[in-house]
């Protein structure tokens, strides 16, 4: 029996001067994980927040917190978000280039989860190497940067790729999928073995976040 997919909502997309009753909202509405986009306005345009919000967050939430770090020299900045609270710390491939397998190592170091990140055009190939020293995997199915994207379909037959080869070699890791997710193409997405969905526009701007996340989940809410 499939386990049930998990909902990790990003909160690039509440309100920010209101993080701790967005988190709190998303909590009692039935998410499974708080997604945190960390972004630099370096490896992308954008400046989001830093380990300062997210350690705010960690005090109006139970729930892991999923750390997106999209920055150039991540390995530089994984101790301040190890201190702030993350449970879970992905890396993008393209910032880390081949330390990618040193800065996964340095996040476990912390007794943190830690993944990988692959961007568009990034093959699964890039990354395939470093997949048994990961938690999760996490396929951007969106440019990184921007919430509110449409999805790109031709990612999601790395998500395939990515768990054929986690079920072949028996490992522990999750693969997640991240951004332009909605209540039509989340059934799809879970499918082809995705075990996380970040959603951000979807959850913040429905009128029903628990029926939205329940729907995201595929209708099934088991509680
Ligand atoms: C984009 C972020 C995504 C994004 C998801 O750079 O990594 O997490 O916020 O948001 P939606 O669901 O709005 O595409
Ligand atoms: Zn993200």
């Amino acid at each position: 029996m499939k386990n049930r997919v998990m909902i990790a909502p990003s909160i690039l997309s509440a309100d920010f001067a209101a993080m701790g009753n967005a988190v709190e909202k998303l909590e009692k509405c039935g998410a499974d994980l708080i997604h945190c986009d960390i972004m630099d306005g370096t490896f992308v345009p954008r400046i989001t927040f830093g380990s300062q919000m997210v350690e705010s967050v960690k005090r109006h939430t139970a729930l892991p917190l999923d750390v997106h770090l999209m920055v150039v020299n991540p390995a530089d900045k994984v101790k301040d978000f190890v201190e702030a609270g993350a449970d879970y710390i992905t890396v993008h491939a393209e910032a880390c280039g081949d330390k990618l397998k040193d800065t996964l190592a340095y996040i476990r170091s912390f007794g943190v989860k830690c993944g990988a990140v692959i961007s568009p055009d990034t093959p699964f190939a890039k990354a395939e190497s470093v997949l048994e020293y990961c938690d999760m995997f996490l396929i951007m199915s969106v440019y990184p940067g921007l919430g509110g994207q449409k999805f790109i379909e031709r990612t999601l037959p790395k998500a395939e790729q990515a768990k054929e080869r986690i079920v072949r070699d028996g490992l522990k890791c999750l693969v997640e999928i991240d951004g332009g997710i909605t209540v039509d193409n989340a059934r799809r997405v879970a499918d082809a073995g995705v075990d996380v969905l970040v959603a951000g526009n979807t959850v913040f701007k429905s009128e029903d976040m628990a029926k939205t996340i329940m729907q995201l989940r595929g209708g099934k809410c088991e509680v």
